[in-house]
C-alpha cells in the first residue's frame, strides 16, 4: 500500500486513511492509494462497509497543487470518484478540518458523510481558475440546490457544519473528538440497511426553473464582478449543464471545461500567487526556530491605523494596550474600536461573547510607563521623523530589554529611527496597509542593524495576525510605495502630455487594478503627497512642479473634500470627471509650452507598468526585495495588482523581459528621466552576466 494511504479492516469497516500532510491533498500516489483501498475492500467478504478518512489536521483539501503544471498522471480524479460511488459497499466520508475541492468531491461521491463540528466545506477552484473537475459542479446542485452551490462554486464560499448539516450537505455532525469512533459506528449502522445506497448523482435537481432564473441573474452579477477572470462564468456555465443534461454527459462538459481551464493563463497566474504567498514565509537563513512568541502589544496612535493595528491584534487573541498623549484621542480609539465589535455583532459576522472578550482584551493608557512590560510595542504616529525618534527614545528608556520595538512608518528611514534607541537590533519596520484590520499585506522592514530574532519574530507574527508578511529592505517607500511612486510621474506625465485623468484610470482598471492612479490618489487625500513633495522641496531637492500640485493649490483634496482629480456627489465615492479639472491641466500645458497630442492606450499601459517592472529590478539589484515573488506578493496583496495575472514580476516575464527591456531603453532616449535607466538586473536578464 502507497505511504501516504493506508488501509485497514476493524470488524466489518474497511478504513481508507489517507495521511499526506500539510493537507491530505490528492496526488497521484494518494488518488492510486484510494484506488487501492477501495478494491482491496469490496474483495474482501468480511467487509460491509467502507470509511473515507484523513489523519492530521484535516480532511482533504483538494488537488495537489503542487503537481500542477507537471505532466498528469492516471489515476485521475474523476475515475476516483465514480469508483467510491459505484462501491456496492456503502461508503462513508468522515470529514474534519477542511474538506475543499477535490476533497468535497470525494465526499460527495460517497453514500453518506459525516463531519465533526470544527469542518468547513468549499470549492476553492476558481481561486485557483479552474472549475471542480470531478463531478462537483453536477453532484454539489443536486444535494444542496443551485443556489448555495453556486455561492460556494462561483464565489468560493465556504459554509461550515452546521449549515451543511442544515441543508444536506452532510448527514451527521458530530463533537470534534468523537469522529472517528462516531463515524465507525454510522459506517456500521448503514450498512445493515435494506434500501439502496443513496447516489447524489441520481438526484433530481431541486426546483429547476428558479435555478435556470438564478442562474441567469448571476451571470450579469459575476460578469461584472470577475473582471478578467474566466473561471467564475465557466463554472456557472458547469452548473448550467447539470439542468440540462443528464449526470454523465453533465460531467463530460464540466471535464472539458476543467482541462481548458487547465491550460489557461488564469490558472498559471493564480496558481503562482497562491504558491508565492506561501514561499515568501521561507527566507533562506532565518531561523524560525527562534523567533519569540509575542503574548502583548502596545500600539502607539489612536489615529485610522492604529486602530486597525489593534483590532488585528485584537483580533488574534493578543491583547492590546492602546497609547496616546492626549486623553479625548485616546478615549475616541477607545470608543472606535468597541464599536468596530458592536457592528460585527449586530451584522452576525461575531457573537457577543467573543465580541466582549475581545474588548476585554483591550487597555489603554496615556503614560509612556505603562508599556514596560509588553512584548512589542508598534508605533504608529504621523509620519513625521522628528516625531518618530522622540518616541522611540522614550521606548527605549521604559521598554524592558529584549522588547521587539516597531515602526509602521510607510516611507521613513527605518534605521535613523532605530538609531534613537540604544537597541536598534529590536527596532524592525512592520508596515501595515489601511485598513489594518482588512489588508493582508505586512511588510516586514529590516533596518541595517535589525537581529535575524527580530526578523523572524516579526515574520511568525505576521503569521499569526494572518496576514502575508514579506521580510524587505529599508529605503524610501520600501518595496510596495517605492514601486507606486514610479508610477505616478509617468501617470502625471502622460496626462500633461494629452491623455486624461479618466483615460489613465480606465487603462489600469481594465488591466485589472481596482482602482487607477488618481482615483487612488483622491482616496488617500492629495495632501499627503503634496506635503512629501513640498517637504523635499524645502531641503533643496528638484521636485518638478505638476499639475496635481496645481489643483491642492486651489483646495481640491481628493475625495476628503468632494473634489480632487475627480469630483464627487454628497456622501458618494464615485469619481465624476471635472471641467474645472480639465482647464487647470489646459492652463498647465498652456505655461509648460506642451501642446497636447494623441496618446493611446497601449502608451499607457507601457509606460506605467514598465517603468513598475524597470523600478522592481532595481530594487532587487538593490537587495531590498530577496526574490522577485516577494515583489508579486506585495503587490498582489497590498495594492491590487490582478493576481491572475500572476504578479508583477510573473507578468513582466510573460510580456517577455527582452520586450520590455527595450521599451524602457526607447522611452530612456526620449524622457531621460532617472526612472527610465535600465536596472542593471533587466539588463543582466536580457544579456546575460
Ligand atoms: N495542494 C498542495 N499543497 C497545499 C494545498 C493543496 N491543495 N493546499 C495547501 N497546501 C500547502 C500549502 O502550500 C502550505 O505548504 P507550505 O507549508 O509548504 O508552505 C501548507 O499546505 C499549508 O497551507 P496554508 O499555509 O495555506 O495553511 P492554512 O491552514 O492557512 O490553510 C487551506 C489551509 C485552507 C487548505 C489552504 O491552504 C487552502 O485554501 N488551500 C487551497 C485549497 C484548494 O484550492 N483546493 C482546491 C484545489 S483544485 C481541485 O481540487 C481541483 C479538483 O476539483 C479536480
Amino acid at each position: 500500500m502507497d505511504s501516504e494511504v493506508f488501509y485497514e479492516r476493524k470488524g466489518s469497516l474497511g478504513i481508507i486513511r489517507i495521511n499526506n500532510p500539510p493537507v491530505n491533498a490528492l496526488s497521484q500516489s494518494v488518488r492510486r492509494g484510494i484506488l487501492k483501498g477501495l478494491d482491496q475492500a469490496l474483495a474482501d467478504v468480511e467487509v460491509s462497509s467502507i470509511g473515507i478518512c484523513c489523519e492530521g489536521k484535516t480532511f482533504i483539501a483538494g488537488a495537489d497543487i503542487k503537481e500542477f503544471g507537471k505532466p498528469p498522471e492516471a489515476p485521475f480524479l474523476p475515475e476516483v470518484t465514480d469508483a467510491i460511488e459505484a462501491s456496492r459497499k456503502p461508503v462513508v466520508a468522515m470529514i474534519h478540518g477542511t474538506a475543499l475541492g477535490g476533497g468535497l468531491e470525494i465526499a460527495l461521491a460517497s453514500h453518506y458523510r459525516i463531519a465533526s463540528r470544527d469542518s468547513k466545506f468549499g470549492m476553492p477552484e476558481v481561486n485557483l481558475g479552474l472549475i471542480p473537475g470531478a463531478g462537483g459542479t453536477q453532484r454539489l446542485p443536486r444535494l444542496i440546490g443551485v443556489p448555495l452551490a453556486t455561492n460556494m462554486i462561483a464565489r468560493s464560499e465556504k459554509i461550515d457544519a452546521v449549515k451543511a448539516l442544515e441543508v444536506g450537505l452532510v448527514d451527521e455532525v458530530v463533537d470534534n473528538d468523537s469522529l472517528f469512533a462516531k463515524g465507525y459506528d454510522f459506517a456500521r449502522e448503514v450498512a445493515t440497511k435494506e434500501h439502496a445506497h443513496p447516489l447524489v448523482s441520481n438526484r433530481p435537481i431541486p426546483d429547476r426553473e428558479s435555478a435556470h432564473r438564478w442562474l441567469a441573474n448571476e451571470e450579469g452579477d459575476l460578469e461584472r464582478r470577475s473582471k478578467g477572470r474566466k473561471s467564475p462564468l465557466r463554472s456557472l456555465q458547469a452548473i448550467r449543464s447539470s439542468l440540462d443534461l443528464p449526470f454523465d454527459e453533465g460531467c463530460a462538459e464540466e471535464r472539458k471545461i476543467f482541462l481548458e481551464m487547465k491550460d489557461s493563463k488564469e490558472h498559471q497566474g493564480l496558481t503562482h500567487a497562491f504558491l508565492a504567498e506561501r514561499e515568501a514565509f521561507r527566507v533562506s537563513g532565518l531561523d524560525y526556530g527562534k523567533a519569540k512568541t509575542i503574548r502583548s502589544v502596545a500600539v502607539i496612535g489612536a489615529g485610522t491605523m492604529g486602530r486597525g493595528i489593534a483590532i488585528s491584534f485584537l483580533d488574534a487573541g493578543i491583547p492590546v494596550r492602546l497609547f496616546e498623549i492626549k486623553s479625548s484621542a485616546l478615549e475616541n480609539g477607545v470608543e472606535v474600536i468597541c464599536s468596530h465589535y458592536d457592528r460585527m455583532v449586530s451584522k452576525g459576522r461575531l457573537d457577543v461573547t467573543e465580541a466582549s472578550k475581545r474588548k476585554q482584551q483591550l487597555s489603554s493608557t496615556l503614560e509612556y510607563t505603562d508599556l514596560s512590560d509588553v512584548d512589542l510595542v508598534i508605533e504608529a504616529a504621523i509620519e513625521n521623523m522628528e516625531i518618530k525618534c522622540s518616541i522611540f527614545k522614550e521606548l527605549d528608556r521604559v521598554c524592558r530589554l529584549g522588547t521587539m520595538l516597531a515602526t509602521n512608518t510607510s516611507t521613513l528611514d527605518l534605521d535613523q529611527i532605530a538609531g534613537a534607541t540604544s537597541r536598534p537590533e529590536d527596532v524592525v519596520g512592520l508596515h501595515f496597509f489601511s485598513p489594518a484590520n482588512i489588508m493582508r499585506l505586512l511588510e516586514v522592514v529590516s533596518g541595517k542593524e535589525t537581529s535575524d530574532v527580530t526578523k523572524a519574530t516579526a515574520m511568525t507574527l505576521a503569521k499569526r495576525l494572518r496576514k502575508v508578511g514579506v521580510l524587505v529592505g529599508n529605503c524610501y517607500g520600501f518595496v510596495g510605495n517605492r514601486i507606486l511612486y514610479s508610477r505616478l510621474p509617468e501617470a502625471l506625465c502622460l496626462v500633461a502630455q494629452g491623455a486624461t485623468p479618466a483615460q489613465v484610470d480606465r487603462v489600469l482598471t481594465d488591466f485589472g487594478f481596482p482602482m487607477g492612479q488618481f482615483a487612488m490618489s483622491d482616496l488617500a487625500g492629495l495632501d499627503i503627497g503634496y506635503n512629501a513633495r513640498e517637504g523635499r522641496r524645502k531641503t533643496g531637492e528638484h521636485v518638478p512642479r505638476t499639475w496635481l500640485d496645481e489643483l491642492v493649490e486651489k483646495g481640491r483634496l481628493g475625495q476628503k473634500s468632494g473634489e480632487g482629480v475627480y469630483r464627487y456627489e454628497e456622501g458618494s465615492r464615485t469619481p465624476i470627471e471635472d471641467n474645472q479639472v480639465d482647464q487647470i491641466i489646459d492652463d498647465y500645458r498652456s505655461a509648460q509650452g506642451i501642446t497636447p497630442r494623441v496618446v493611446t492606450d497601449s502608451e499607457i499601459l507601457e509606460r506605467c507598468l514598465y517603468v513598475m517592472v524597470n523600478e522592481a529590478f532595481k530594487i532587487l539589484d538593490e537587495g531590498i526585495a530577496g526574490r522577485e515573488i516577494d515583489i508579486d506578493v506585495v503587490w498582489n496583496s497590498g495594492y491590487g495588482f490582478p493576481s491572475y495575472r500572476g504578479g508583477l514580476m510573473f507578468w513582466a516575464r510573460e510580456m517577455g523581459l527582452d520586450r520590455i527591456f527595450e521599451r524602457v531603453q526607447a522611452y530612456c532616449e526620449l524622457d531621460g528621466g532617472e526612472q527610465w535607466k535600465p536596472a542593471q538586473g533587466l539588463e543582466r536578464e536580457v544579456f546575460g552576466s
